[in-house]
């Protein structure tokens, strides 16, 4: 009988396996009834699970227990931040029309940026400026001082994730925060991909509103939160019970919360142990990647002295003359799974808007490939893909897959 190959799993910024923790708090909440709205004594136990879990993930990332807004994830918390901000300060200002941001935004965050451009209700569509991002896809910082030096009074709100999903590089958010609070302007970052791999303080970087998920971090899908500060307008996007201060209605996912406030707490406590580990078996994917296929190139940052300024579990590549779709499933049929980072609709693969954005051309974009690690990770994982990724690019080559 032949065994089946080993799965190595290189696509943990797609999302990685719960924690133990996670599992055992999410489990022990999954038999007990009760709902966090109700005022009997059930009702009254979920609704501490809630708030003892509100407090563990506001103590685990420095803000205020009453700015944790629990959301069903990531993408929920980037539309309630956009939308939410973008119609308070219009409605407060309605010269308040424009919207700063970067062309390497996650399309949870771009999506509803192009939506809110439309005219709607008689009013009209947001402006959006997508700021330029150097070749390692880096905001330019300069170009947001300028244009807000230009005309600050329109802008309401800027949006710059904290570090990027696709090639791994980490963004200037407290230059960013620095510029915009000299004209009073929000800052909403989307953190998801930062959480547990870098140090994330939301007090002390001084955003407005940061975004994280569950299923980034060993938690569960399905769950996430906006950290918004208390002073910040947000209009709801959701109507009904008025749960979370009125801004997200809907019944209290007592569970999830429960095991994503456990996996959150873990990854923060182990971040720095997370980031020495999971950076050393990085730099050795990349060492042998680049070792068998000399030609491939890193994009991305490159990580300083400190291992910084890229996410530790992020490796992304360049494999010139291939297609990266094809090569995803060569590398797949050994065993070994990671992704090109893009979108594929109906079938036909686009290049990626991230690459294109730090200035590769269409064909460099489509010959993409992310290896992300997690923390599960293992030299075995790294060897595996170091020891296959040669033949398998040959193969894409000789096979004229592109
Ligand atoms: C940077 C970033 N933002 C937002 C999301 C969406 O999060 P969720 O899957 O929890 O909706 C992802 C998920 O891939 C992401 O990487």
């Amino acid at each position: 009988m032949t065994r089946a190959p080993r799965t190595v799993y290189l696509d943990h910024a797609a999302t990685t396996p719960m924690v133990p923790a996670a599992v055992e708090a999410m489990s022990a909440h999954l038999l007990e009834v009760g709902n966090a709205s109700s005022l009997h004594a059930s009702g009254r136990r979920a609704r501490r699970v809630v708030e003892e879990s509100r407090e563990t993930i506001a103590q685990a990332l420095d803000c205020r227990p009453g700015e944790v807004v629990f959301t069903s994830g990531g993408t929920e918390a980037d539309n309630l931040a956009l939308k939410g901000v973008f119609w308070s300060r219009r409605t407060a200002d309605p010269r308040r029309v424009r919207i700063l941001s970067t062309g390497i935004e996650h399309h949870a965050v771009l999506d509803p940026l192009h939506w809110l451009t439309e005219p709607r209700d008689g009013h009209p569509g947001a402006t959006v400026e997508l700021l330029p991002v150097d070749r390692d896809g880096r905001l330019e910082v300069a170009a947001l001082r300028e244009t807000l030096e230009r005309s600050p009074d329109d802008v309401a709100l800027i949006s710059v994730m904290w570090a990027n999903n696709e090639v791994g590089t980490l963004q200037p958010i407290t230059e960013v925060v620095e510029v915009a609070r000299a004209y009073g302007v929000p800052v909403h970052t989307d953190a998801v991909q930062a959480v547990g791999a870098v140090p994330v303080d939301f007090a002390a970087v001084g955003v407005d509103a940061l975004t994280l998920t569950g299923h980034k971090v060993g938690g569960p899908y399905g769950v996430g939160a906006l950290l918004a500060r208390r002073e910040l307008e947000l209009t709801a996007l959701l109507h009904g019970g008025g749960q979370e201060r009125d801004v997200r209605s809907g019944t209290i996912d007592v569970p999830a919360i429960a095991g994503f406030a456990a996996a959150v707490e873990l990854a923060v406590k182990e971040q720095a142990a997370y980031a020495a580990r999971v950076g050393a078996l990085r730099d050795r994917l990349v060492a042998g990647v680049l070792g068998a296929v000399p030609d491939a190139v890193l994009n991305g940052a490159a990580p300083d002295a400190a291992g910084i300024d890229r996410l530790p579990g992020n490796a992304h590549f360049s494999f010139p003359d291939c297609e990266g779709d094809s090569l995803l499933m060569l590398l797949d049929a050994q065993g070994i799974e990671c992704s090109t980072g893009s979108a594929c609709s109906a079938g036909v693969p686009q290049p990626s808007h991230v690459l294109l954005a730090l200035g590769r051309s269409e064909d460099e974009a489509r010959s993409s490939l992310r290896f992300s690690l997690g923390h599960t990770s293992t030299v075995e994982d790294v060897d595996a893909l170091v020891a296959a990724i040669g033949p398998c690019v040959d193969r894409a080559r000789s096979a004229g897959l592109r």
